[in-house]
């Protein structure tokens, strides 16, 4: 993962020197489309938030029993120098620093009900969020509101089309990744996530199915068919998860001790010891941060075909503009020129083995 965090790192630096210029870079839509976005899809209360806070490492999510997800939320993670300490921006209070990630919780409630009100009413506007902090890889995560099958209190009877179309909205671009989140003390043959995912995801190709609530399954029943392969075979073989539970949630249970008693209910599990190196959160992030690098290399070269096309094509551009050059629009296509040799410098070093120069 390293050569791709320092990719994305220096993707970034260049943006910020030329941000303005991006209306003019036609590469451009191929390169977000290479950036990575992780999307959980599941079932009201399946563990979408809590798998996506502990791959974060943050506790700062709404989490709880009721439609607690009732808006978007899109949460880029942004690596920073080691060092300095972790801290959270949206986008609707501006340059404001959450250092406390219990805040970022309560600014996500108000911000939900700032559009949605106090009501089970659910709205596609997204939340917009980032993260710092040195522990991540930069990719974007997205929260959503849970598929249902009924209307509850206070909503419409077409919220059911309304949050699958919502999802269905993230979900089906080729880029996005899918965590399929399914409870495992539901039956898995009605999960919703599964469905969704197969449709816009027939191959599977990109789908990880995420088996949370393993410690909630009835005594003496197990999910050994589905972990092992043998039912509802995934192309990513499944992932079982135990987040924390309400009690655990009510008590303050840190991230840290979630970790470790996760860790402790696979090793030392009649039923799962055997697959326990292959099962929880951190199996997860890791499977996650391979597959995401392997698809960010398969799309390198395409990205530099198109980038030294843009190259050529400014450059026949600036060859006809000669002399007289109008002086502004030369200083603008010069500076367009620029910013796409410092991306193709950046994609071919990582086409030759993320070495500078590219040399052995
Ligand atoms: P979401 O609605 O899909 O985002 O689900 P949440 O992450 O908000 O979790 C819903 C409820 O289920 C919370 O009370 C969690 O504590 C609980 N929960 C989630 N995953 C697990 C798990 O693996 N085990 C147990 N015991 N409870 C879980
Ligand atoms: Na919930
Ligand atoms: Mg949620």
């Amino acid at each position: 993962m390293e050569s791709v965090i320092g990719l994305m790192n220096r993707i970034r630096r260049v943006f910020a020197v030329f941000g303005d210029y991006g209306d003019d870079l036609t590469f451009l839509p191929a390169l977000w489309n290479a950036l990575p976005t992780i999307v959980v899809v599941g079932g009201q209360s399946s563990g979408k938030s809590s798998v996506l806070e502990s791959i974060v490492g943050h506790d700062f999510l709404p989490r709880g029993s009721g439609i607690m997800t009732r808006r978007p939320l899109v949460l880029q993670l942004h690596q920073i120098e080691p060092g300095q300490e972790d801290y959270a921006q949206f986008l609707h209070t501006g340059k404001r620093k959450f250092v406390d990630f219990s805040m970022v919780r309560s600014e996500i409630q108000e911000e939900t009900n700032r559009v949605t009100g106090k009501t089970n009413q659910i709205s596609p506007l997204p939340i917009n969020l980032s993260i710092y902090s040195e522990n991540v890889v930069n990719l974007t995560l997205v929260d959503l509101p849970g598929l249902t099958k009924v209307a509850v209190e206070g909503q419409q009877e077409n919220i059911i089309q309304e949050i699958e179309n919502l999802v269905r909205s993230y979900v089906e671009k080729p880029t996005c990744v899918i965590l399929a989140i399914t409870p495992a003390n539901q039956d898995v043959a009605t999960s919703d996530a599964i469905k969704l995912a197969r449709e816009v995801d027939p191959t599977g190709e990109r789908t990880f199915g995420v088996l949370t609530k393993l410690d909630l399954m009835d005594c003496g029943t197990n999910a050994l068919e589905v972990l092992e392969g043998r039912s509802f075979r995934m192309k990513h073989p499944w992932i079982g998860i135990v987040n924390r539970s309400q009690a655990d949630i009510n008590r303050n249970v840190d991230m840290i001790a979630a970790r470790r008693q996760e860790h402790e209910f696979f090793a030392t599990s009649p039923d799962y010891s055997h697959l326990a190196n292959r099962m929880g959160s951190n199996y997860l992030a890791k499977s996650l941060s391979k597959h995401l690098e392997s698809v960010i290399k398969a799309r390198i070269p395409a990205i530099v075909s198109l980038i030294d096309k843009s190259i050529d094509k400014l450059e026949a551009e600036l060859k006809h503009l000669g002399s007289p050059v109008d002086i502004d629009a030369g200083a603008q296509l010069y500076t367009i020129l620029e910013l796409c040799r410092a991306f193709d410098r950046i994609f071919k070093e990582h086409l030759d083995g993320g070495r500078p120069g590219g040399e052995q």
